[in-house]
């Protein structure tokens, strides 16, 4: 039987981290995954996660099967976190379960799909996250793409964006990015937002957004305004949110799938389902990550010290933004980059080509994605001088 099986490409993000690690050039540079680093480089475990872990370490008695819904406590401080105070949950119209990560949430929100409708289509953004292109056809969801970024001008094709949207049949469903668009970095303003809701109202379409990076754009709640916006003005949403990224917890995998309803006896309903098509995929989400998370979001403590680790986070990815601008004037470089300082959250395209992606990679040990994603992150200022030289020269 598996002899008819004929070996598949790497994943073109996770491929490029193998890469990485083989590469004995000193000088070499990581901009590939999406994962934060510090000024040495390093993916540190946040302060709060260790202080949590520890008291998880000193209380924890038990290590029996939690169900397929999750810790309710972490369900419960992730709903707060994500809508804040908001009339979807005093209206008792939203439900949220724990999920193994992020795609985790996406791939139970597109079977939860599937549950509403045999064959239905979700569109996504051009470009979008590579994954999501590929798990949702795996559920068994067409997809189908909206215009979003504008390549040329570096900046969002709203009108294209918009006049798509007015024309998504209302049994489709349509995935958003709350905020830190990834791959583009373009993400929408407010009253973008304020436009994209008025047309998902009248047409009526089902709105999924992805909320992976949540505190990487401008702050915790202003990343969800949008989201909150839409959450208050259609009946029914999906929310797919991660802990891999703002509690650094990426190998725990842990998030969430918030599905809101018209009203609580729907949204009830809706659960049932969601329950049943987790049981079918892994039965039961994994406990450690939402351990962690339900601690620090429940202790006036250790939340308030989470949100100054997030800003410190957000900061060092905004100001490695402007550096790699400045770096890049002061090597000579006559094409405008002053583009990737305006965007916003872990990633940028570069603008160039394929070929000169692999140059980069072949010649100065530089990894980003063949599109030309940056993981923003991976900029120091030990590192950002010889960046710049090398995409000065492959210019
Ligand atoms: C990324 O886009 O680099 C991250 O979301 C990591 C991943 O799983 O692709």
């Amino acid at each position: 039987m598996f002899g008819s099986l004929k070996a598949l490409p790497a994943d073109p993000i996770l491929g490029l981290l193998a890469k990485y690690k083989e590469d004995v050039n000193p000088l070499k540079i990581d901009l590939g995954v999406g994962v934060y680093k510090n000024e040495a480089g390093h993916t540190a475990i946040l302060k709060c996660v260790k202080t949590a872990e520890q008291h998880r370490f000193n209380t924890e008695n038990s290590k029996v099967y939690i169900g397929p819904t999750g810790s309710p406590l972490f369900n419960d401080e992730m709903s707060k976190l994500i809508f804040g105070d908001h009339k979807v949950l005093n209206e008792n119209r939203a439900r949220t379960v724990s999920t193994p990560g992020g795609t985790g949430a996406l791939r139970v929100a597109a079977e939860f799909i599937t549950s509403c409708k045999s064959n239905a289509t979700i569109w996504v953004s051009n470009p979008t996250w590579a994954n999501h292109t590929a798990l949702f056809p795996a559920a068994g969801l067409n997809v189908k793409v909206y215009p979003y970024y504008d390549y040329e001008n570096k900046t969002l094709d709203f009108d294209g964006m918009l006049a798509a949207l007015k024309e998504v049949p209302k049994d489709d469903v349509v995935l958003l990015h709350a905020c830190c668009h990834n791959p583009s970095g373009m993400d929408l303003s407010q009253e973008q937002w304020q436009q994209v809701v008025e047309v998902a109202k009248n047409v009526g379409f089902t709105p999924l957004i992805d909320m992976a990076y949540q505190g990487f754009g401008t702050g915790l709640d202003e990343d969800a305004y949008g989201l909150r916006l839409m959450a208050e003005n259609v009946k029914e949403m999906i929310v797919c949110s991660s802990c891999s990224k703002n509690f650094g917890l990426y190998r725990e995998r842990i998030g969430a799938c918030t599905i809101i309803a018209e009203s609580t006896t729907s949204v009830e309903i809706a659960k049932s389902v969601l329950l049943s098509d987790i049981r079918g995929i892994y039965s039961m989400p994994p406990a450690h990550g939402a351990a962690i998370v339900e601690i620090i979001l429940s202790s006036d403590e250790l939340r308030t010290q989470w949100y100054g680790e997030v800003k410190e986070m957000r900061d060092r990815v905004n100001s490695n933004r402007r550096l790699l601008v400045e770096k890049l004037i002061e090597n000579g470089v006559q094409r405008d980059f002053s583009f990737i300082a305006r965007q916003s959250g872990m990633f940028s395209f570069l603008g160039i080509t394929p070929e000169q992606v692999q140059q980069l990679q072949d010649e100065y040990s530089i990894y980003m994605v063949g599109s030309s994603r940056m993981s923003i992150a991976g900029i120091a200022n030990s590192n950002v001088d010889y960046l710049a030289q090398s995409i000065a020269k492959i210019l």
